[in-house]
Protein backbone atom coordinates (compact mmCIF):
# COMPACT_ATOMS: atom_id res chain seq x y z
CA UNK A 1 0.00 0.00 0.00
CA UNK A 2 1.05 3.27 -0.99
CA UNK A 3 1.75 6.15 2.00
CA UNK A 4 2.51 9.74 2.00
CA UNK A 5 6.36 10.95 1.89
CA UNK A 6 8.25 12.28 4.77
CA UNK A 7 9.96 15.39 3.64
CA UNK A 8 12.32 17.75 6.36
CA UNK A 9 13.32 21.19 5.49
CA UNK A 10 16.48 21.73 8.04
CA UNK A 11 19.45 24.72 8.27
CA UNK A 12 20.91 27.04 10.00
CA UNK A 13 19.47 29.68 11.79
CA UNK A 14 17.54 32.12 9.27
CA UNK A 15 18.83 30.11 6.34
CA UNK A 16 14.86 30.18 4.91
CA UNK A 17 13.13 27.03 6.29
CA UNK A 18 10.12 28.34 7.35
CA UNK A 19 9.69 30.01 3.79
CA UNK A 20 10.66 27.15 2.10
CA UNK A 21 8.31 24.95 4.38
CA UNK A 22 5.23 27.26 3.29
CA UNK A 23 6.13 27.11 -0.35
CA UNK A 24 6.48 23.57 -1.01
CA UNK A 25 3.00 22.77 0.82
CA UNK A 26 1.75 25.26 -1.55
CA UNK A 27 3.22 23.56 -4.58
CA UNK A 28 2.25 20.00 -3.10
CA UNK A 29 -1.06 21.07 -2.65
CA UNK A 30 -1.36 22.16 -6.10
CA UNK A 31 -0.13 19.14 -7.88
CA UNK A 32 -2.80 17.18 -5.74
CA UNK A 33 -1.14 15.66 -2.61
CA UNK A 34 -2.65 15.65 0.78
CA UNK A 35 -0.08 17.64 2.82
CA UNK A 36 0.55 18.42 6.51
CA UNK A 37 3.08 21.05 7.82
CA UNK A 38 5.00 20.61 10.85
CA UNK A 39 7.21 22.91 12.96
CA UNK A 40 9.68 21.77 15.59
CA UNK A 41 9.88 22.71 18.07
CA UNK A 42 5.82 22.96 18.31
CA UNK A 43 5.08 25.31 21.07
CA UNK A 44 2.02 24.88 21.58
CA UNK A 45 2.23 21.94 23.70
CA UNK A 46 2.89 21.48 27.60
CA UNK A 47 6.93 20.83 26.58
CA UNK A 48 6.82 22.88 23.75
CA UNK A 49 5.90 25.90 25.75
CA UNK A 50 9.02 25.27 28.40
CA UNK A 51 11.15 25.07 25.14
CA UNK A 52 9.82 28.30 23.83
CA UNK A 53 10.36 30.00 27.37
CA UNK A 54 13.82 28.62 27.18
CA UNK A 55 14.91 30.01 23.93
CA UNK A 56 13.37 33.13 24.70
CA UNK A 57 15.60 33.39 27.63
CA UNK A 58 13.01 33.55 30.13
CA UNK A 59 13.89 30.12 32.15
CA UNK A 60 17.15 28.40 32.92
CA UNK A 61 17.75 24.72 32.00
CA UNK A 62 20.59 22.25 32.06
CA UNK A 63 21.86 21.11 28.85
CA UNK A 64 21.01 17.87 29.14
CA UNK A 65 17.59 18.61 30.11
CA UNK A 66 16.49 21.47 27.45
CA UNK A 67 17.93 18.59 25.10
CA UNK A 68 15.93 15.89 26.40
CA UNK A 69 12.68 18.59 26.05
CA UNK A 70 13.36 18.77 22.30
CA UNK A 71 13.35 15.47 21.67
CA UNK A 72 10.10 14.71 24.14
CA UNK A 73 8.22 17.14 21.76
CA UNK A 74 9.38 15.04 18.72
CA UNK A 75 7.82 12.08 20.38
CA UNK A 76 4.74 13.48 21.11
CA UNK A 77 4.21 13.80 17.22
CA UNK A 78 5.42 10.35 16.68
CA UNK A 79 3.05 8.44 16.43
CA UNK A 80 0.79 11.22 14.45
CA UNK A 81 3.23 11.97 11.61
CA UNK A 82 3.46 7.50 11.63
CA UNK A 83 -0.59 7.95 11.34
CA UNK A 84 -0.61 11.03 8.54
CA UNK A 85 1.95 9.42 6.62
CA UNK A 86 -0.20 5.47 6.23
CA UNK A 87 -3.24 7.87 5.40
CA UNK A 88 -1.44 8.77 2.28
CA UNK A 89 -0.52 12.53 3.55
CA UNK A 90 2.81 13.59 2.71
CA UNK A 91 4.52 15.64 5.46
CA UNK A 92 6.88 18.25 5.23
CA UNK A 93 8.41 19.31 8.23
CA UNK A 94 10.21 22.50 9.61
CA UNK A 95 13.46 21.13 11.64
CA UNK A 96 13.30 17.69 13.03
CA UNK A 97 16.04 15.23 15.21
CA UNK A 98 19.19 17.02 13.52
CA UNK A 99 18.75 20.35 14.36
CA UNK A 100 18.41 19.14 18.48
CA UNK A 101 21.42 16.88 17.78
CA UNK A 102 23.54 20.20 16.17
CA UNK A 103 22.39 22.66 18.54
CA UNK A 104 23.49 20.10 21.51
CA UNK A 105 26.54 18.86 20.28
CA UNK A 106 27.56 22.33 19.46
CA UNK A 107 27.57 23.53 23.07
CA UNK A 108 29.67 20.57 24.25
CA UNK A 109 27.20 17.60 24.69
CA UNK A 110 28.49 14.51 23.21
CA UNK A 111 27.41 13.15 20.07
CA UNK A 112 26.07 9.76 20.59
CA UNK A 113 24.49 10.77 23.63
CA UNK A 114 22.77 13.89 21.58
CA UNK A 115 21.67 11.38 19.21
CA UNK A 116 20.22 9.21 21.61
CA UNK A 117 16.77 10.02 22.99
CA UNK A 118 15.64 10.51 19.32
CA UNK A 119 16.83 6.66 17.86
CA UNK A 120 13.71 5.26 16.47
CA UNK A 121 11.70 8.32 16.18
CA UNK A 122 10.10 8.17 12.12
CA UNK A 123 12.64 8.54 9.79
CA UNK A 124 12.54 10.93 6.21
CA UNK A 125 12.62 10.29 3.09
CA UNK A 126 14.13 13.04 2.29
CA UNK A 127 16.04 15.74 3.74
CA UNK A 128 16.63 19.14 2.17
CA UNK A 129 19.39 20.49 4.25
CA UNK A 130 19.70 24.75 3.96
CA UNK A 131 23.11 25.73 3.79
CA UNK A 132 24.07 29.35 4.19
CA UNK A 133 26.99 31.13 5.54
CA UNK A 134 26.64 32.38 8.89
CA UNK A 135 27.77 35.89 8.14
CA UNK A 136 24.93 35.63 5.60
CA UNK A 137 21.93 34.52 7.82
CA UNK A 138 23.24 37.53 10.20
CA UNK A 139 22.27 40.30 7.11
CA UNK A 140 18.76 38.58 7.26
CA UNK A 141 15.65 40.06 9.55
CA UNK A 142 15.22 38.85 13.08
CA UNK A 143 18.50 37.08 13.45
CA UNK A 144 20.37 37.78 17.43
CA UNK A 145 16.68 37.43 18.28
CA UNK A 146 17.06 34.28 20.51
CA UNK A 147 19.45 32.31 22.10
CA UNK A 148 21.46 30.47 19.77
CA UNK A 149 21.40 33.25 17.18
CA UNK A 150 24.97 34.02 17.62
CA UNK A 151 27.46 33.55 14.31
CA UNK A 152 29.91 31.78 16.81
CA UNK A 153 27.41 29.35 17.86
CA UNK A 154 25.90 29.45 14.26
CA UNK A 155 29.63 28.06 12.94
CA UNK A 156 29.50 25.03 15.19
CA UNK A 157 26.35 24.13 14.03
CA UNK A 158 26.80 24.58 10.55
CA UNK A 159 30.21 22.06 11.56
CA UNK A 160 27.86 19.41 13.45
CA UNK A 161 25.28 19.26 10.55
CA UNK A 162 28.38 18.51 8.33
CA UNK A 163 28.90 15.93 10.29
CA UNK A 164 25.38 14.51 10.36
CA UNK A 165 25.23 15.17 6.78
CA UNK A 166 28.10 13.00 5.80
CA UNK A 167 26.73 10.44 7.93
CA UNK A 168 23.03 9.94 6.46
CA UNK A 169 24.30 10.27 3.35
CA UNK A 170 24.28 6.55 2.00
CA UNK A 171 22.35 5.80 5.09
CA UNK A 172 19.63 3.31 3.95
CA UNK A 173 16.17 5.07 2.87
CA UNK A 174 17.41 8.98 3.90
CA UNK A 175 18.29 11.33 0.40
CA UNK A 176 20.26 13.62 2.37
CA UNK A 177 20.05 17.04 0.14
CA UNK A 178 22.47 20.06 0.57
CA UNK A 179 20.71 23.19 -1.01
CA UNK A 180 22.45 26.57 -1.55
CA UNK A 181 20.44 28.29 0.64
CA UNK A 182 22.14 31.77 -0.08
CA UNK A 183 20.63 32.46 -3.07
CA UNK A 184 16.97 34.37 -3.79
CA UNK A 185 14.20 32.33 -2.65
CA UNK A 186 12.70 31.39 -5.97
CA UNK A 187 15.86 29.87 -7.08
CA UNK A 188 16.20 27.87 -3.94
CA UNK A 189 12.44 26.75 -3.99
CA UNK A 190 12.95 25.75 -7.59
CA UNK A 191 15.98 23.71 -6.43
CA UNK A 192 14.09 22.32 -3.69
CA UNK A 193 11.10 21.41 -5.90
CA UNK A 194 13.37 19.72 -8.14
CA UNK A 195 14.50 17.09 -5.82
CA UNK A 196 10.93 16.41 -4.12
CA UNK A 197 9.21 15.74 -7.96
CA UNK A 198 11.22 12.13 -7.30
CA UNK A 199 8.62 11.77 -4.37
CA UNK A 200 5.01 12.54 -5.88
CA UNK A 201 5.06 9.52 -7.23
CA UNK A 202 3.92 6.35 -5.05
CA UNK A 203 5.62 5.80 -1.96
CA UNK A 204 5.46 1.94 -0.98
CA UNK A 205 8.33 1.38 1.21
CA UNK A 206 7.68 0.86 4.40
CA UNK A 207 8.56 3.78 7.19
CA UNK A 208 12.13 3.63 8.81
CA UNK A 209 12.88 4.58 11.67
CA UNK A 210 16.08 6.94 12.90
CA UNK A 211 19.18 5.39 13.48
CA UNK A 212 17.11 2.26 13.69
CA UNK A 213 17.25 0.69 17.15
CA UNK A 214 17.62 -3.12 16.45
CA UNK A 215 21.18 -2.00 14.04
CA UNK A 216 22.18 -0.44 17.33
CA UNK A 217 21.26 -2.67 19.75
CA UNK A 218 23.15 -5.30 17.15
CA UNK A 219 25.99 -3.06 17.16
CA UNK A 220 26.29 -3.10 20.67
CA UNK A 221 26.27 -6.75 21.04
CA UNK A 222 29.32 -6.49 18.50
CA UNK A 223 31.36 -4.41 20.19
CA UNK A 224 30.12 -6.26 23.95
CA UNK A 225 31.33 -9.56 22.71
CA UNK A 226 34.69 -8.06 21.09
CA UNK A 227 35.64 -5.99 24.46
CA UNK A 228 35.07 -9.19 26.34
CA UNK A 229 37.06 -11.12 24.08
CA UNK A 230 40.35 -8.29 24.39
CA UNK A 231 39.51 -8.24 28.45
CA UNK A 232 38.93 -11.89 29.28
CA UNK A 233 42.03 -13.58 31.21
CA UNK A 234 42.92 -16.29 28.50
CA UNK A 235 42.57 -19.98 29.62
CA UNK A 236 46.21 -20.65 30.07
CA UNK A 237 46.85 -17.32 32.29
CA UNK A 238 44.00 -18.13 34.67
CA UNK A 239 45.10 -18.69 38.31
CA UNK A 240 45.21 -22.67 39.61
CA UNK A 241 41.98 -23.03 41.59
CA UNK A 242 42.77 -22.71 45.30
CA UNK A 243 42.65 -26.19 47.04
CA UNK A 244 41.67 -26.62 50.83
N1 LIG B 1 16.46 33.18 -0.24
C1 LIG B 1 16.32 34.26 0.55
N2 LIG B 1 17.00 35.38 0.32
C2 LIG B 1 16.89 36.45 1.14
N3 LIG B 1 16.11 36.51 2.22
C3 LIG B 1 15.40 35.40 2.53
C4 LIG B 1 15.46 34.22 1.72
N4 LIG B 1 14.65 33.27 2.27
C5 LIG B 1 14.11 33.84 3.37
N5 LIG B 1 14.54 35.12 3.52
C6 LIG B 1 14.22 36.06 4.60
O1 LIG B 1 15.12 35.73 5.68
C7 LIG B 1 14.44 35.75 6.91
C8 LIG B 1 14.48 34.37 7.52
O2 LIG B 1 13.70 33.47 6.75
P1 LIG B 1 12.91 32.26 7.45
O3 LIG B 1 12.13 32.76 8.61
O4 LIG B 1 12.20 31.53 6.37
O5 LIG B 1 14.17 31.43 7.92
P2 LIG B 1 14.21 30.25 9.00
O6 LIG B 1 15.31 29.36 8.53
O7 LIG B 1 12.87 29.66 9.17
O8 LIG B 1 14.64 31.06 10.28
P3 LIG B 1 14.60 30.55 11.81
O9 LIG B 1 15.76 29.65 11.96
O10 LIG B 1 14.74 31.80 12.58
O11 LIG B 1 13.28 29.86 12.03
C9 LIG B 1 13.03 36.25 6.63
O12 LIG B 1 13.00 37.62 6.83
C10 LIG B 1 12.81 35.89 5.16
O13 LIG B 1 11.90 36.74 4.52
MG1 LIG C 1 11.73 29.37 10.95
Amino acid sequence: MSRGAFIVIEGLDRSGKTTQTAILCEQLEKAGKPVKLLKFPDRTTAIGKMIDAYLRSQSELDDRAIHLLFSANRWELASQIEKSLQEGTTIVCDRYAFSGIAFSASKGLSYEWCRAPDISLPSPDLVLFLDIPPEKAKERGGYGEERYEKEEMQKKVRQVFGRIGDEMTGAEGVKWIVVDAGRDQETVSKDIWSNVEGFLGEVSRPIRRLWDSSDVIKLQRVNNAAQHAQTATPPHAQPVPHTP
